[in-house]
């Protein structure tokens, strides 16, 4: 116990061993989650590789595949196979791949924001966030620029049966006022500070508005349930009074994210991370003042959290 939090340290009980595929290779990254994907070209996947490939993203939560010779086009088709494109509230697409979003930051930028610098689960101020987002690493630096994952329903399998059925009925209100507020206060501070997306008119008022989900959800597929709360957008919860729901909402974050449910992953041009947005939370860090980054991101779109 920490700070009145509970630290779960590994006791044997996670389990994030690979099973063994006919087409592809799993080798596990961390206890909690993540697992490499070998033999395997993501230009060449058929039907029966896909379909080992989605079992071992629905097993390890985010999976990465190395040295990935593939074009724009290539991923919007491998992001195809899991299901129609989703639409990202940030960002806009490249010119010729409207589906591919660009996530750039320059060598020479300065900023203290950068797109996904904190702990978050993709537009979930959406009706119908995205189940699922990749992306590839086209521009990397030598080092810094890691992305850091953490598992949403291990997490939740290390409540107690109490706190899960006070959980089971709650909705969080998801809305991306706090960051917006945030993106303006910079913008005006530091003229436009760049924090390395772009999008045409950003839809401000639903993005506040937003949208409320079970504080539990449910994965479509396997049925698997997580907790879905995050650092960037969980602003409340249905019912409660800010005083009420901001310090179960502190708990439910600080319990997800910390260490011994997280993996991290350490970026090299052409790997491709692909994750299960339902049940994992993400971090992107800006501490790589000096050298580029630049990522191109894929989303697909996802179904009402239930
Ligand atoms: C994101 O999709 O949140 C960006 C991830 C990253 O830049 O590492």
């Amino acid at each position: 116990m920490r700070n009145g939090q509970l630290i779960i340290h590994p006791t044997g009980e996670f389990d994030n061993s690979a099973k063994k595929y006919k087409h592809i290779v799993a080798e596990p990254l961390a206890a909690a989650m993540g697992a490499e994907i070998k033999a395997i070209q993501i230009s060449d996947v058929t039907d029966d590789s896909f379909s080992e490939i989605a079992d071992a993203l629905y097993r390890h939560k985010m999976i990465y595949f190395r040295d990935q010779d593939m074009s724009l086009a290539d991923q919007e088709n491998f992001t195809h196979r899991f299901g129609e494109f989703g639409e990202d509230a940030y960002t806009t697409g490249m010119e010729d791949h409207p589906n591919v979003q660009p996530v750039i930051k320059e060598a020479d930028t300065r900023t203290h924001m950068i797109f996904g610098g904190s702990w978050h689960t993709d537009s979930p101020f959406l009706e119908r966030p995205p189940a699922i987002s990749m992306v590839f690493g086209a521009d990397i630096p030598p080092y810094g620029g890691d992305t850091m994952w953490a598992n949403s329903a291990l997490a939740y399998s290390y409540l107690s049966d109490t706190m899960k059925n006070i959980l089971s009925s709650l909705k969080v209100h998801m809305s991306a006022g706090n960051v917006l507020h945030e993106v303006q206060k910079r913008q005006e501070e530091r003229h436009a500070e760049n924090i390395g997306v772009s999008k045409k008119n950003l839809d401000a008022i639903s993005m506040i508005d937003g949208a409320f989900h079970p504080v539990v959800r449910t994965h479509p597929v396997t049925g698997e349930k997580a907790l879905y709360v995050d650092e960037s957008y969980a602003m409340g919860i249905e019912g409660m009074l800010e005083q009420e729901a901001a310090p179960l909402l502190k708990f439910i974050r600080e319990h997800i994210t910390q260490p011994a449910f997280t993996c991290r992953l350490r970026w090299a041009e052409k790997t491709l991370a692909v994750w299960d947005n339902r049940l994992c939370l993400h971090h992107a860090f800006n501490d790589h003042d000096g050298y580029r980054r630049e990522l191109h991101r894929t989303t697909v779109e996802g179904e009402i959290p239930q």
